[in-house]
């Protein structure tokens, strides 16, 4: 079986690639095969140079065809920590083969602006007792494309945003290595893929078990 080649996507430190490195490092399913940036000073490009993965920066990441150019033929693009709009000819382009991890459970605390800080401010004002993480598909709109697999955490009391975004961070990055050896160990299938948390692992079931993580 020839290695699905993932793209990156990364505007940040790249906590979220560096995972992805590590888990898909011998793995004969999938492999980082390129890094993109938004811009030149993200942590998450010396990430990817320490591994020896190529990397490009976009000079305007809303240039459909600097991105197209960028991705070249990705058979898998994962957005990781990036955080600006990705073109509609890019989506149409990668559609079911785009995906994004969010640090919340969409389809709450998602949508414009909704990074970082804020979505762990918002969830601990809104009364939330619990959060997570989501990966989803991209689609034309921030977070909205269908959910693909979530992994749901406590609001501990007393937390402050900061604290929970550890914690959600934690499980980000047992899920989004997860999510996408699954997509291809399936080929990455035209069809959603929906993927439900069973134990330790995740199984595409049509009954839902949701348990509540404890660290
Ligand atoms: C993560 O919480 C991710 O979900 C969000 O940005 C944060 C930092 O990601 N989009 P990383 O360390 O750059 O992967």
């Amino acid at each position: 079986m020839t290695p699905v080649r993932v793209a990156v996507l990364v505007s940040g430190g790249g906590t979220n690639l560096q995972t992805l490195l590590d888990a898909l490092a011998d793995s004969d399913v999938a492999r980082v095969d390129r890094v993109v940036s938004s811009h030149a000073a993200a942590g998450a490009l010396e990430r990817a140079r320490g591994a020896r993965v190529p990397t490009s920066v976009l000079a305007d990441p809303s240039d459909a065809a600097q991105m197209l150019t960028s991705l070249g033929d990705a058979g898998l693009v994962v957005l990781a920590g990036y955080l600006k709009r990705v073109p509609p000819a890019v989506v149409a382009r990668f559609r079911l083969r785009m995906i994004n991890i969010h640090p919340a459970l969409l389809p709450a605390f998602g949508g414009p602006g909704m990074y970082g800080r804020r979505v762990h401010e918002r969830v601990l004002a809104g009364g939330a007792a619990i959060s997570g993480a989501t990966v989803h598909y991209v689609d034309e709109e921030y977070d909205r494309g269908p959910i693909i697999a979530q992994w749901p955490v406590p609001v501990r009391p007393g937390d402050t945003p900061e604290t929970l975004a550890a914690r959600v961070l934690a499980v980000e990055h047992r899920l989004l290595p997860l999510v996408v050896l699954e997509l291809a160990k399936r080929g990455v299938p035209r069809e959603p893929v929906r993927l439900f948390p069973d134990g330790s692992a995740f199984a595409a079931k049509n009954e839902l078990s949701v348990r509540l993580l404890d660290e």
